[in-house]
């Protein structure tokens, strides 16, 4: 079984959950990039992306996938943006062909849940079958509060993923 393992990730959240799915299931892990990165001004990004959900702009990737035909499972991982799943995500599903591959979502977000994006995943990839995703808090940029995911909080999401790796069958 090949693992891929990709991941959208601002002030580096979702990231530590990418990199700990990792020590679990291994495959390769690849961080999405853009053509044109956002600003780094959090309302500026956040008035972006609402226009971008509005219109359906799908933002071009810097990043590209090596022969994404050689993955069985791709793991994708998103922040909550704008209550949905992230433009370069949306991007990154229309662009490759995951017909007959096995697709699990995670995501961290501000506290106000997953909104749309897992539901937007299985739209996205009708003929993949779609595995229960993982979901935790983690920063709110809107207050100053960037990367959570360390000390003790760490060790507890670390725990929170066995215990989802082990319920969807990824790990015994
Ligand atoms: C543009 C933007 C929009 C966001 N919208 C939401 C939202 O609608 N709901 C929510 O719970 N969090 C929202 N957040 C907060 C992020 O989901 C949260 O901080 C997440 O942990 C960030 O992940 P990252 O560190 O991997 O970038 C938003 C953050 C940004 C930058």
């Amino acid at each position: 079984m090949r693992i891929l393992i990709v991941y959208l990730s601002r002030t580096g959240n979702t990231k530590a959950i990418a990199e700990i799915i990792h020590n679990y299931v291994g495959g390769k892990l690849v961080v999405l990039e853009l053509q044109t990165p956002y600003p780094e001004n959090y309302r500026q990004t956040v008035q972006q992306v609402v226009h971008e959900n509005e219109t359906g702009f799908l933002p071009p990737l810097k990043t590209k996938v090596d022969s994404i035909g050689q993955y069985d499972v791709v793991f994708v991982g998103f922040p909550t943006w704008d209550m949905q799943m992230p433009p370069p995500i949306k991007t990154f599903l229309h662009e490759y062909n995951f017909a007959g591959k096995t697709i699990i979502p995670f995501n961290t977000n501000a506290g106000y849940g997953v909104g749309s994006s897992f539901e937007t995943v299985k739209e996205l990839c009708p003929n993949s079958q779609i595995l229960a995703g993982f979901s935790t808090k983690g920063g709110i940029e809107r207050d100053g509060i960037l990367f959570v995911i360390k000390g003790e909080k760490e060790k507890q999401v670390r725990d929170e993923v066995e215990r989802w790796l082990k319920k969807i069958t990824f790990l015994r």
